[in-house]
């Protein structure tokens, strides 16, 4: 058993690099560059040696190498650049989620697979849809990541320690995500009832601004310890069977009202993948936002005609 992480990039060797240091596995890291992927692998096994790690990443671009991989990490694409929403990604990501798509058909058996590939929510659609895997085994790392920006912001802004803080976001993973101040709690108290209105608005759009903010830092590039922070939580409870909750792009059949697209909701997460997607008992107006949201992304979703 291994972990496979497609796309050797910033995310993907990060992650790998998570992974193996922490002992939870070893990894198979493929990229379209084969140079990238064994370079960054031997680059990792050299620092594992220095801790004397027992975890080895294998480096790669044949997909056969990913026979053995129970869970299967979709970094492959473009990231972002400074001005750029994540939806302008979409045509150049999709072509590469599609052959992604194709080769863990032909080479792998049924993995959980997490989709970090952006934007986000179609990317995950489309891995489901052009593999035709349960859809309990593929959904979308990025509710959790958008709720430790908001954790992080408002953990400065109250000067309270994080572990105070539980965070609610819903919806897209771009500017459209819904941060559910009823439910965000400090300290057991809503954040609606701590913070006056403006403060609130400001501590939304720093959280919804927060990944192109990053970007517009680096000047090259989009954001990668959080990122593979988020993912390595969700791997640990697949593979150690913790069905700890997370907040991910998951298909929705039904729940919440909605069906056939993938949205930012809560689930329980296990050694199947999804063992449970949570129903947040939502407001009436929280509700017509996400069903906007989802009508949103099924028009995108219609016309590319994923
Ligand atoms: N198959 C395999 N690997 C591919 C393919 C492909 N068809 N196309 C591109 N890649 C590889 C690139 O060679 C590169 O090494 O994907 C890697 C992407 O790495 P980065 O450019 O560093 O991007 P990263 O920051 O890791 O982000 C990857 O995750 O967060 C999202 O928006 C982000 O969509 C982006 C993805």
């Amino acid at each position: 058993m291994n972990i496979g992480i497609i796309g050797a990039g910033n995310v993907g060797a990060t992650l790998a690099s998570r992974i193996s240091e922490k002992g939870l596995a070893d990894v198979v890291l493929l990229d379209i560059m084969e140079g990238i992927a064994k370079g960054k692998a031997e680059d990792i096994n050299d620092s594992l040696s220095i801790i004397k790690a027992s975890k080895r990443v294998f480096g790669t671009s044949n997909y056969k190498d990913l026979a053995d991989s129970s869970v299967i990490i979709i970094t492959a694409g473009l990231p972002r650049e400074p001005g750029m929403s994540r939806e302008e990604l979409l045509k150049t990501n999709l072509a590469i989620i599609k052959d992604v798509s194709k080769n863990l058909l032909d080479n792998c058996k049924e993995p959980v697979v997490i989709t970090v590939t952006n934007p986000l929510d179609i990317m995950t659609y489309a891995v489901l849809k052009n593999t035709g895997y349960p859809k309990s085994k593929v959904f979308g790392m990025a509710g959790t990541l958008d709720c430790g920006r908001l954790v992080n912001i408002l953990s400065r802004r109250l000067n309270v320690m994080p572990s105070k803080i539980k965070p609610a976001i819903i919806g897209p993973h771009n500017d459209d995500m819904i941060v559910l101040t009823r439910l965000t709690k400090v300290a057991g108290k809503p954040v609606s009832s701590l913070l006056k209105q403006n403060d609130l608005s400001e501590v939304i759009r720093l959280t919804k601004e927060r990944g192109a903010y990053i970007v517009s830092l680096l000047g090259k590039g989009s954001a990668y310890f959080a990122p593979s922070q988020a993912i390595f939580l969700m791997i640990e409870s697949i593979i150690k069977r913790k069905k700890n909750n997370f907040y991910i792009s998951c298909y929705l059949n039904g729940q919440y009202g909605l069906s056939d697209v993938c949205i930012g909701a809560p689930a329980v997460i296990g050694e199947n993948g999804i063992e449970r997607i949570i129903e947040l008992a939502l407001d009436k107006e929280e509700k017509r936002r996400f069903f906007d949201c989802a009508a949103k992304i099924k028009e995108t979703i219609e016309t590319l005609g994923i």
